[in-house]
């Protein structure tokens, strides 16, 4: 997709499709009163008839439009004029896209002069326009047979319309945009790939060939050997029932000098949970393919992060392991010592993420970060709580907290806090070891955090479960969102300065 920002007049260029936007009260802007005029006043007689209410999101396509210089002209209702906000905005947008995808338009020109948002600025606008163009456009084909299908949406540039003052921050933002939309796919394509495709290797060499791509990241593997070295008993304990190897990756951003502290995420990449011993029910566990949607959102921001290229470091980290039943694979009631020293009782082998984020959050200790995050698909009950509108946010440090919240709220990449109070640690006490890997039904999501924060003392960190978010299970909505890349991404450019 190619994307520009022109400032040239409505009837300078033949366009195949021009979009303008209306708010509800229908008045006519300079742009609607000029398609008015070169069609010699078709499109008042149109508005009047009433067919079109402008709600946000509404459409409405007409065609030949005699006089005005485009194939068609497509009316974008906007809804309510007065403080016309992001979430307006994200509808109007979110109802192009859907109307879009029934035609047939090769170059789109959006009409820019109608639509400021109140409480977001340009490069917000055109960043978003980006990733809502590349959401939609977004389909899952590398698994179909030979000849792929092309992708239906035949978009192939879109011009933004909007004058002198407004080009420098709308360009901007249309880089941002791309960075992510790039980020947000390879996550997408990663996740959606099944179990037999995706595998820990498959992911440790996806990093490395990441790596090559740009010169600011470099990509390191950890095997197993490396790990049982480094005492990661943890994690290990979730891999050895596999005949897939487990992986630590290690991608490494370098845009600040060495001196400057790192932030780190890290994900939680189990390519495939059925369980372990502690086996799931069958009727839905395809769905585990996505379990390593935590290590998807690290490796899609890591490449977002390296196409802007901010004078920052950051470390991506992937704890990737197949979780599986198996005569050799961890039994409940094992007990297995991390690589922090202190020991659990593994009461339930589905309870696997905690398991291998647990040695991966000691294991970075070393880069001496300034902060830490870890993104993971870690429990059910995160959906029970939240649903799939936010992720929950759990935290060590109360501004880390609050700079994740808030970039939640301005890319409308949403996240909850919960609380990790010291009170419910003691749901995860066990009796012969230092802790157990589960903590009864109550509060499934925060005695998970609970368990994560023991390993993490040494640094602010912050836990995201995105058990809810990262992914859509229903039928033809099936799919990875590439969320929370954009939170993420949003996240480490305002730590970044
Ligand atoms: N990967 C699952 C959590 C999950 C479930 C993510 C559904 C997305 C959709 C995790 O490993 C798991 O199995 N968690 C258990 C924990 C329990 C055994 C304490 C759960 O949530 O049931
Ligand atoms: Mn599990
Ligand atoms: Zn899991």
């Amino acid at each position: 997709m190619q994307y520009s920002v022109r400032t040239r007049a409505l009837t300078q260029t033949r366009r195949t499709c021009f979009v303008v936007g209306w708010y509800d009260d229908l008045e006519f802007s300079e742009t609607a009163s000029a398609l008015n005029e070169a069609s010699s006043g078709q499109l008042k007689k149109l508005i009047a008839l009433g067919d079109f209410k402008a709600k946000a999101g509404e459409t409405l396509v007409l065609h030949d439009l005699s006089g005005a210089d485009t194939q068609r002209c497509l009316l974008l209702g906007l809804g309510e004029r007065k403080n016309f906000s992001a979430d307006q905005f994200l509808s109007a947008a979110a109802g192009l896209t859907q109307s879009l995808k029934k035609l047939s338009v090769g170059r789109l020109a959006i009409n820019l002069d109608e639509i400021v948002v109140t409480d977001r600025d340009d490069t917000w606008l055109a960043t978003k326009l980006v990733e809502t163009f590349a959401d939609s456009a977004y389909e899952y084909l590398d698994m179909k047979g030979k000849p792929k299908p092309k992708p239906k949406n035949a978009i192939t540039a879109i011009e933004l319309i909007a004058t002198q003052d407004r080009t420098r921050a709308l360009k901007k933002g249309l880089d941002v945009g791309s960075a992510l939309a790039a980020g947000k796919k390879i996550a997408k394509d990663l996740s959606n790939a099944p179990g037999n495709v995706c595998t820990p290797t498959y992911l440790a060499n996806q990093a490395k060939a990441l790596a090559k791509d740009y010169d600011s990241l470099t990509t390191t593997v950890l095997d197993e050997k490396q790990m049982a070295k480094l005492g990661m008993g943890a994690f290990l304990s979730v891999s050895k029932g596999s005949t897939e190897p487990g992986k630590m990756v290690i991608i490494q951003y370098k845009g600040a000098k060495a001196s400057v502290k790192p932030h780190v995420i890290v994900g939680k990449g189990i390519t495939f949970d059925t369980g372990g011993i502690s086996l799931k029910p069958g009727a839905s566990m395809w769905e585990m393919i996505y379990d390593m949607c935590g290590a998807a959102t690290v490796f899609g921001t890591m490449k977002t992060i390296a196409e802007i290229g901010p004078k920052m470091n950051v470390i991506g980290v992937l704890a990737a392991a197949e979780n599986m039943p198996a005569g050799n694979a961890s039994k409940p009631g094992d007990i297995v010592t991390t690589m922090s020293g202190q020991t659990v009782e593994i009461l339930n082998t589905d309870a696997e993420g905690r398991l291998v984020l647990c040695d991966a959050l000691t294991y970075i200790d070393k880069f001496n970060p300034e902060t830490v995050v870890d993104v993971a698909t870690l429990t059910g009950a995160c959906i029970i709580a939240l649903g799939s509108q936010a992720s929950a946010i759990f935290a060590n440090d109360d501004k880390v907290a609050e700079a994740l919240l808030s970039a939640g709220e301005t890319t409308r990449d949403r996240a909850w806090r919960l609380p990790i109070w010291e009170a419910y640690q003691s749901q995860i006490n066990s009796a012969f070891a230092d802790m157990q890997n589960i903590g009864g039904r109550e509060a499934g999501s925060i005695t998970a955090a609970c368990f994560l924060a023991r390993f993490a003392k040494k640094y602010r960190w912050a836990h995201m479960d995105i058990a809810g978010t990262s992914f859509k299970w229903a039928g033809t909505n099936k799919g990875a969102t590439g969320r929370p890349i954009a939170l993420l991404t949003e996240y480490l450019l305002q730590q970044g300065g």
